[in-house]
């Protein structure tokens, strides 16, 4: 919304309450829903289709709609859409997990993406962002701290060896977060990078070493 709606807003929300003082019980003012369908539609009318960049990006889903309301989702919301996160979880085919740590470096640096100015929207066109939000490897000074310090991850969680049968819960468990991070916390702030289609199985592979591989340097 832009400041010059803001005067017209404040006119109606006035208007609407005089209307409703002087009104005899048949008049009232607009109701949360109502104000939220018009706010709605002000959006919608206010963007277009530019590029790869479509407006179809504005409809929510379940998970989206219950973690933007007024108030965090109840429990039973939560878990609805953590399961619903979960049951979109693709594994990997052959179930191989893992790439190569170097690659997954350079797509964890690499910010590129989604942008109407972008000409593709397929996953070799996108970077992995993930030092937007995370530490990774302490080479890489620059980085987010919206996510926790994926310093260390593979190591301090016991991966001598990836292939190993007690690496496996881990293992599973990093594939599905990057692929649906809701998966595991309904209002995740993380990209769902494969249930979105924005990195894919290759490139989640790459990833998964960089922080999983002992011999990546995240976990020397
Ligand atoms: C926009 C920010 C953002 C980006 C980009 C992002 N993450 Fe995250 N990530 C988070 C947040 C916030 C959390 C913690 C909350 C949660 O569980 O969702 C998290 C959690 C995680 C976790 C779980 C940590 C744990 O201890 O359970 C892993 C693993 C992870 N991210 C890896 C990655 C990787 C790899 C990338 C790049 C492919 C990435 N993230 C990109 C925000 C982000």
């Amino acid at each position: 919304m832009n400041r010059m709606n803001a005067p017209r807003k404040i006119t109606l929300a006035g208007l609407a309450t005089t209307a409703a003082l002087l009104a005899t019980g048949c008049s009232t003012a607009p109701s949360t829903a109502e104000l939220d369908a018009q706010a709605q539609a002000m959006i919608l009318a206010s963007f277009r289709d530019q590029g790869i960049a479509k407006v179809a990006r504005l409809t929510q889903d379940l998970g989206q709609r219950a973690c933007s309301a007024d108030a965090p989702p109840s429990e039973a919301l939560a878990k609805q859409v953590e399961a619903e996160a979960l049951a979109t979880i693709r594994w990997p085919s052959n179930a191989q997990y893992i790439g190569d740590w170097r690659e997954g470096e350079k797509l964890a640096q690499n910010g590129r993406g989604m942008t109407w100015t972008d000409t593709s929207d397929k996953p070799a066109a996108n970077g992995a962002q993930c030092y937007n939000c995370h530490q990774i490897d302490k080479a890489e000074i620059s980085f987010g701290t919206i996510g926790p310090s994926l310093w260390n991850y593979g190591k301090i969680r016991g991966v001598k060896d990836i292939a190993a049968p007690e690496s496996a819960a881990v293992v599973q468990y990093t594939w599905g977060k990057l692929w649906n991070s809701k998966a595991y916390a309904a209002c995740s702030n993380m990209p769902r990078m494969g249930h979105m289609g924005l990195l894919d199985e290759q490139q989640i592979r790459h990833v998964m070493a960089l922080i999983l591989d002992p011999r990546s340097p995240v976990n020397q």
